[in-house]
């Protein structure tokens, strides 16, 4: 298998904290992969250690191949990293700021000054990129980070919360950015805490608490591990026997139960039957003031597994 990021049984300990407990992580290429997790989880810890920032208690941790700390620092070369919460050199414009990283990274004057107006374009700071970082605002602060973080072309771009202490706005120009890269054909690992950020970019996702991962999956896979059943609750004026029956007799109706107008109704499928159940209810004489359709969401998985974890611990 052709893997961007693997470990095994990597593990950190901080005195007797430990922040990542024996994490098996597989990341293939060209994947955006979400790394998600409460606060506190280990998402930081894991990446610091996958780009060389920290050393492993226990375990391995591969990038691209080659092992984080033993072989060449080379192997860097070929990984972008934004930390959490970059905060750059105030007095350093942001163009400058990148040509400095650029040096660093080996850049020729040429690559450099074919690659910075380019990444400045991506991330959305054309014509602010001769103002001092100092004046930007923390979501242009982010975005200086992106930039950065792409600035050597890397094969594998790790983002630290890239979303964070961002508006909504802001919040959906990242994850357009994310996406972009990923067109570009690099691998993304992006860590976040937020559920519905992961759900709107990434084809895989990693679900960590305290150190352990609880799943590692295709977000497919993971949104249906209980995407299962939902609910319908429809307030229906002419309440009778017959519209109850009537909603009992199709094939999807798990269960119902009347309290007052309300009648609820457990589904057995993850589809869009409100059209359906609508008719249904007409037909036997319902009339139908409101409907509510309450699916389980990746916010239901990942509270479930994780007072999962919990009640395992107890
Ligand atoms: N340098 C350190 N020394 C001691 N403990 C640490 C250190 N860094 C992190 N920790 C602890 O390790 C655990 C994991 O922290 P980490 O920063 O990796 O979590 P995180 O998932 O990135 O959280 P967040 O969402 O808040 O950024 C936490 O309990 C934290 O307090
Ligand atoms: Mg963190």
């Amino acid at each position: 298998m052709d893997l961007a990021i693997e470990t095994q049984d990597l593990t950190k300990r901080y005195g007797t904290l430990t922040a990542v407990n024996k994490l098996n992580l597989q990341v293939k290429r060209n994947t955006i992969h979400g790394f998600l997790g409460p606060n506190g989880a280990g998402k930081s810890t894991t990446i610091k250690i996958l780009v060389g920032l920290l050393k492993p208690s226990e375990g391995t941790a591969r990038v691209l191949g080659k092992e984080v700390h033993v072989d060449d620092a080379d192997a860097r070369l070929n990984i972008g990293y934004m930390p959490e919460l970059p905060r750059f050199p105030k007095h350093l414009k942001g163009a400058e700021l990148l040509d400095i990283y650029g040096r660093m990274y080996g850049m020729t004057q040429q690559e450099r000054s074919e690659q910075i107006p380019k990444l400045i374009d991506i991330v959305g700071l054309k014509g602010r990129e001769n103002d001092f970082i100092g004046k930007y605002s923390k979501g242009m602060q982010q975005r200086i980070g992106i930039a950065q973080a792409l600035l050597n072309s890397p094969e594998v771009v790790i983002l630290d919360e890239p979303s964070i202490g961002l508006d909504p706005v802001g919040m959906v120009e990242v994850r357009e950015l994310v996406k972009e890269i990923s067109k570009e054909g690099m691998t993304v690992f992006v860590s976040s805490h937020l559920l519905f950020e992961v759900e709107q970019v990434c084809t895989h996702v990693t679900i960590i608490n305290k150190g352990v991962a609880l799943v590692s999956d295709t977000l497919a896979n993971v949104s249906g591990m209980l995407k299962g059943p939902a609910m319908l609750n429809v307030e229906v004026a002419e309440l009778s026997d017959e519209v109850v029956q009537a909603i009992k007799s199709l094939p999807y109706v798990k269960e119902t139960s009347v309290s007052g107008n309300m009648l609820n109704i457990s589904l057995a499928t993850g589809d869009d039957v409100r059209p359906q159940v609508s008719q249904q209810i007409t037909q036997a004489g319902g009339v139908i003031i409101s409907m509510n359709l309450k699916r389980q969401s990746l916010e239901d998985v990942f509270i479930q597994l994780i007072s999962n974890q919990k009640e395992a611990k107890a």
